[in-house]
């Protein structure tokens, strides 16, 4: 397994590959890396002859009081996991070499940049989207896997893909949980024992709705007011938002039976987490 550090570097890796007939999987992440990034490795994998998996903690997307300073960093964990899994290439560049001084162009996507968690996070999907963008002129993949837990991220990507026409496709990767139904994240090393117990309501609530869904309700009011009896349960639960939205425009629906996403969003002591649940056009 190669890593390469630097920006030239990995182009003419891609641009070699390329010429000789390669497929390109990529895996964008920031490290820390658990059992839901190692599925998206193994999506890529299933589709391609070379794989490529980012590690870059992006400072563009944390906002001034968000945890840029604290997010794990466990580089050489990580590549050992990714050998493993026969991964080719692992891009890891520094900050310096992605944003070098002087660098002023960022890629926005408009409206749904606003939505969900980019309301609660002003200029987190303009930091995504600007560093996906880079990634992808740097990696030129063929496919890229993103997870469905960052469901609004998709949403903003895949719209981006979409308006700048950029020649690649999309995988979306299914929520990887623990045994107990919390949903793998890098920022669940940070709960405590009871926080961590606390968090199980996010995946209660989700459940909640769908088993609601499966009885015939459809009305998005009710479901959601489904939801928030759930979520009261765990007053520990500080929650920023539990909406019922379009999956490709993020807004809200009236009903569900053109199929909706179902997203919450909560705080456990200083941990925020996110989880959701797509709800199938009825
Ligand atoms: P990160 O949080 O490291 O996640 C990398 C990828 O792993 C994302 O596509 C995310 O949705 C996916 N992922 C995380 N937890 C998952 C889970 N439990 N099940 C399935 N997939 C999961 O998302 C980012 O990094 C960044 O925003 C990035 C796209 C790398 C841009 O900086």
């Amino acid at each position: 397994m190669r890593i390469i550090r630097d920006i030239h570097e990995m182009q003419a890796a891609s641009r070699a590959a390329r010429v000789q007939g390669a497929a390109i999987g990529f895996v964008p992440t920031m490290g820390a890396l658990h059992e839901g990034h190692l599925s998206l490795v193994r999506l890529a994998r299933a589709e391609v002859n070379l794989v490529v998996v980012s590690i870059f903690v992006n400072p563009l997307q944390f906002g001034p009081a968000e945890d840029f300073n604290q997010y794990p960093r466990t580089l050489e964990a990580d590549c050992a996991r990714l050998e493993k899994e026969g991964v080719e290439i692992v891009f890891a560049p520094s900050t310096a070499e992605m944003y070098p001084a002087g660098a002023t162009t960022v890629v926005h996507v408009e409206g749904l940049s606003d939505k969900l968690d980019g309301r609660s996070r002003p200029g987190h999907f303009r930091g995504v989207s600007t560093v996906v963008a880079k990634l992808f002129h740097i990696v030129q993949p063929d496919y890229a896997v993103f997870g469905q837990k960052d469901a609004a991220q998709v949403a903003v990507l895949r719209r981006m893909v979409r308006d700048l026409n950029m020649d690649l496709e999309l995988i979306v990767a299914p929520i990887a949980r623990e045994a107990d139904g919390l949903a793998l994240s890098s920022r669940n090393v940070y709960l405590t024992a009871d926080e961590r117990r606390q968090a199980l309501v996010l995946h209660r609530a989700l459940l909640a709705v769908e088993a609601a869904a499966n009885a015939g309700v459809s009305c998005a009011e009710k479901l959601r007011a489904t939801a928030l009896a759930v979520l009261a349960s765990e007053p520990a639960a500080k929650l920023d938002y539990f909406e019922i939205v379009d999956p490709d425009t993020l807004d809200p629906v009236e009903d569900i039976t053109q199929g909706a996403l179902a997203a919450v969003a909560a705080s456990f002591g200083s941990t925020r987490l996110i989880d959701n649940l797509l709800l199938a056009r009825k």
